[in-house]
């Protein structure tokens, strides 16, 4: 696969890459903190799938120093592959004001994986939510040939940027609503400010921005992304159903990610693989891509029960294990760590434990049953490639 080459040659040439307009790459080996322990879930994962994470560049990157790195970036370039920008990439922090591009949490993140031989993953250029007030505002009075222009701006501003930087964009998130929203599982034309402007058409808005996209990157890997989209379900049949249509119209639709994000307080979907699969068939890429498990924690219990620890680490281990399975699942990301930082707690009050790093960042058995599966799956190579 491309990022496969990709990464390879970044493993032999170091970390030069197209330089593009940011800043020009260190040329060293990757720093200590990048190679460290044998043991970690980049080095154990098969050649053909990446274990990535997400990060906040703004946050936690700005000023990086590949010499004196954070704890935070020891871990994140020790333990992934890949990186995705929380929220760095998103309308609401890169494109704050009409004509207005902020760059630097995004070019953190690509000048962090240059140095530590990782890929970006990149999130995300169609959503209806984090969009500045400006668009919402805008929005109110757009035609659809309006919102195509601004839709179509921003994402060759941006994707052709990092052209040649990211391996896989979420071009398109959360497009759909749920089978519980009015209306059961349909496109959001009505939160979405662009499909609302052209609710008319909006597949055709869809697919125009599959092509932007890969105009202004033919390296990259486009994606469609959604939660609640792990198993066979009504909402992962729509998505069936949009693919089938994109391809059926020569769209550059590369892949569908499943964000992951699970809770204990339901039980584990069972058809993931067979979800994986079946979009495989249609010659597609799959990934894992923002994984976490929410742990429901009663006011005055002190962390999770020994038996939440093991559910938690189970639930990781399967979703890890249904990627595996399937030779086209490219990536698998968990969405950031240690626990402090994870935006669990803010949207689900009472549930929290999500990520596979505690606090004092030391690994979880959410972190040790990953690790397990990824060795027994690989000494370094994937049985499911021969590779
Ligand atoms: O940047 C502002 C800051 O200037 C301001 O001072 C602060 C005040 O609260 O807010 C900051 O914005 C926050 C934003 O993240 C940073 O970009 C928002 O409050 C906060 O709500 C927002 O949360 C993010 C959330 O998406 C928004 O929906 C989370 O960090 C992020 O982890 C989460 O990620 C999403 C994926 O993108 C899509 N899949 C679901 C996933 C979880 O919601």
């Amino acid at each position: 696969m491309r990022h496969l080459t990709r990464s390879l040659l970044l493993a032999a040439a170091g970390t030069t890459l197209a330089a593009g307009t940011l800043a020009p790459a260190a040329t060293a080996a990757p720093p200590d903190h990048a190679r460290g322990h044998q043991d970690t879930l980049r080095r154990q994962a098969p050649k053909d799938l990446q274990i990535g994470s997400a990060v906040w560049g703004q946050r936690d990157l700005l000023g990086y120093d590949r010499l004196d790195p954070t704890e935070h970036q020891r871990v994140l370039a020790r333990e992934f592959g890949s990186i995705t920008p929380e929220n760095d990439m998103k309308w609401a922090e890169i494109h704050p004001e009409p004509g207005v591009y902020h760059f630097s949490g995004a070019d953190a993140i690509v000048e962090f994986a240059r140095a530590n031989n990782q890929e970006v993953r990149g999130h995300t250029l169609l959503w209806h939510s984090q969009n500045p007030q400006w668009v919402s505002d805008a929005a109110a009075d757009w035609t659809c040939e309006e919102a195509r222009d601004v839709l179509e701006d921003h994402v060759r501003t941006v994707v052709g940027r990092y052209a040649g930087e990211i391996y896989e964009w979420d071009v398109a998130n959360e497009i759909f609503q749920d089978d519980w929203d009015e209306g059961g599982v349909r496109l959001r034309t009505e939160a979405n400010p662009f499909l609302a402007a052209c609710s008319e058409d909006p597949v055709a808005l869809i697919g125009d921005t599959f092509r932007w996209a890969h105009e202004a990157d033919p390296q990259a890997r486009l994606f469609l992304n959604d939660y609640n989209a792990e198993g066979v379900n009504t909402k992962t049949d729509a998505y069936y159903a949009l693919a089938q249509e994109l391809l059926a119209d020569g769209v550059p639709l590369h892949g569908m990610g499943s964000q992951g994000h699970l809770s204990l307080m339901y039980g584990f979907d069972d058809s993931m693989q067979a979800n994986f699969e079946r979009f495989a068939a249609l010659g597609l890429d799959v990934a894992v891509t923002e994984a976490d498990v929410r742990v429901p924690i009663p006011e005055g219990q002190d962390g999770p029960t020994p038996e939440q620890v093991t559910l938690h680490a189970e639930r990781h281990d399967a979703m890890l294990e249904a990627c595996l399975a399937v030779p086209s699942c490219t990536s698998f990301t968990v969405w950031g760590f240690p626990d402090a930082s994870s935006w669990v707690p803010d949207v689900f009050p009472g549930e929290e434990w999500a990520t596979i790093f505690t606090d004092d960042l030391d690994p979880k058995p959410a972190y040790h049953a990953m690790l397990e599966s990824l060795r027994e799956a690989t000494p370094g190579v994937s049985p499911r490639s021969g590779r």
